[in-house]
This record gives C-alpha cells, structure tokens and sequence, in this order.
C-alpha cells in the first residue's frame, strides 16, 4: 500500500472534512491512518486542539483500538485470521509459517466474515480464503 508522506498541512485539510460530525476523534484517526498509514504521536495534539478534547482523550482512543498505528507500517501487512472456525482447518499452522517467512508483517486476526473458506488471511486489505504461505506470497508480489 502506497502512504501520502506525513504532513501537518494534508492532516488539517483531512480533519476539515470532519468538523460536522459527532464524536469526531475516532474517525480522524482512521482518516489519518488511512491517508499516512499510521498516525503520528503529533496528530494527538493537533486532533485534540481542533475539536476541542483533551490530548487524553485522544490518547485514550488511539491506545484503545488495536488497528491505530504510531509508528510506520512494514511495506505489506499480512492478517491471518485465528478464530475458533479457522483454527478448526489450520489456520495456526499457516499462522507460524506465515510469521516465519513475514515476520513483523504478520499479526493475529479474530475474524473477517470469511469463515466458510477458512484458513482466512487478509494481504493488504484483500482477504484471502483457503489461505496457504503460496496465496499469500502471490498476494504480496
Ligand atoms: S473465523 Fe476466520 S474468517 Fe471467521
């Protein structure tokens, strides 16, 4: 996935988008994220100061929801879905494969609404089903 480099000037113009909304805090932060692949420790100020809430409020939100990124992602993300119904047809076993050959790239799911074609694996935002370590090389190229 391709990143807009982090820019104050891009992240005000974003939070302009959301000055109607209710409860605004969360939906920055998946804007930002969405548009620089993470969110830069400076956004909790400056989203703070624009709609009027702490920065502990804003800190609490981005430490609460385990998508929200501070630090930059790897070149892909690998999600390898390991609830109950995927671990029934070896998603734990494609899970260590996967984390050996990917590493930092690769973390745990719980879920993508794909269960009846488990293993499920997401690459980059598009879910795979029947995963195996090939499927998920083939996705990252
Ligand atoms: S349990 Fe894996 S997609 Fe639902």
């Amino acid at each position: 996935m391709k990143y807009s480099p982090w820019s104050q000037e891009q992240a005000l113009l974003l939070l302009a988008t959301l000055r109607e909304e209710k409860g605004p805090v969360l939906m920055a932060l998946q804007l930002i994220q969405k548009e620089f692949g993470y969110v830069d420790p400076a956004c909790v100020e400056l989203i703070a100061n624009f709609f009027n809430k702490s920065r502990a409020e804003v800190h609490g939100v981005l430490t609460f929801y385990h998508d929200l990124r501070t630090t930059p992602p790897a070149e892909h993300q690998i999600s390898i879905c390991v609830a109950e119904a995927c671990q029934a047809v070896g998603a734990r076993s494609l899970e260590k494969e996967v984390k050996a050959k990917f590493g930092d790239e690769t973390k745990d799911a719980y879920c993508f609404g794909n269960c009846a074609l488990g293993p499920a694996a997401m690459v980059d935002g598009k879910i795979i089903g029947r995963a195996t370590l090939a499927k998920i090389e083939k996705a990252r190229q």
